[in-house]
């Protein structure tokens, strides 16, 4: 039986009794409204953990002023029954006042991460995440923490965040899982009319497309971007923010393809926010 604790103290109880039972704890944190790619994060912690803990947060501070908090899809039944039928052992479902009283007054600066790409059209949004799993890893204290390749800036500056402030905790990044014509699974994803459905798989078609070019040699990233830009330009009513190939851990702009980069996209499609990327890899690397 999942048990459904909402206090931090709570969460530390239970661990720690986990722990004297020479448990290892795996972490994923969610912010509800689950799906397969969230599931597929707690079968990768439970093949790795022997108990796993699951946080559901709508976290108030990644939003930004005018951004989806109140629309944002909540359920937290669904969402409990779905982790319950994984296997998950304990969720926690904090209320913004628990996580953060009056604060947060002293909060976690992401900094040169998070100044590009998502950082730049969002610029509270990197540090109200990596305040929130700070504060989620210290209440939890996993030994592993996982997290979707799907936010993959994210994914890059939970890893130096955990890292810099030697959290003992290790982050693990998991694949991203599709839909079968290739759209990136999201809580979002509910917000698209069919219309707008139907043209969202110009996302993952553009990043497919770079990956074949890659496939026939060409190796320049301005040329892939140039590539990502134009595979969206082609069908109306999508709006490019950015497409790029950067380098995998600083997410700099990358200028060969002598090693495996990131090809990362956001694209708005009506009033819905779509992200994705996937790796690209010359043959010879
Ligand atoms: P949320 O958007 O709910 O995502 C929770 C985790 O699920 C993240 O690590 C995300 O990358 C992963 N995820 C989402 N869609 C996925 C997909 N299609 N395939 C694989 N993994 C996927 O990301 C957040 O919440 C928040 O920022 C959080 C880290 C919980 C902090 O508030």
């Amino acid at each position: 039986m999942i048990e459904r604790l909402g206090g931090k103290e709570e969460i530390r109880a239970a661990v720690a009794e986990a722990r004297r039972e020479g448990k290892s704890v795996g972490f994923v944190p969610t912010m509800g409204a689950l799906h397969e790619g969230h599931l597929s994060l707690v079968r990768a912690a439970a093949a790795r953990t022997d108990l796993v803990v699951a946080s559901v947060f709508v976290n108030p501070t990644q939003f930004g002023e005018g951004e989806d908090f109140e629309a944002y899809p909540r359920d937290i039944d669904a969402d409990t029954r779905m982790l319950s039928a994984e296997g998950v052992g304990i969720v926690f479902t904090p209320t913004p006042d628990v996580m953060y009283g009056d604060g947060p007054k002293v909060t976690v600066d992401p900094g040169e991460l998070a100044s590009r790409w998502e950082g730049e059209v969002r610029p509270t949004h990197f540090t109200g995440v990596a305040t929130v799993v700070a504060k989620l890893l210290n209440i939890v204290r996993p030994d592993l923490a996982f997290f979707g390749e799907k936010d993959y800036q994210q994914l890059q500056i939970v890893k130096r965040m955990a890292l810099d402030l030697d959290s003992g905790v290790g982050i693990v990044g998991c694949p991203i899982v599709r839909e079968a014509d290739g759209l990136a699974l999201s809580s979002r994803n509910a917000y698209l009319g069919p219309e707008e459905r139907a043209l969202a798989v110009a996302v993952p078609d553009a990043l497919n497309a770079a990956v074949e070019a890659v496939c026939w040699g060409e190796h320049d990233p301005r040329a892939l971007e140039a590539l990502l830009r134009e595979t969206i330009a082609s069908r109306e009513g999508l709006e490019l923010d950015y497409a790029a190939v950067v380098d995998p851990v600083t997410l700099e702009p990358a200028n060969d393809l002598d090693s495996p980069k990131r090809a990362i996209i956001a694209v708005r499609v009506g009033a819905t926010r779509l992200i994705d990327n996937c790796e690209l890899k010359a043959a010879d690397v």
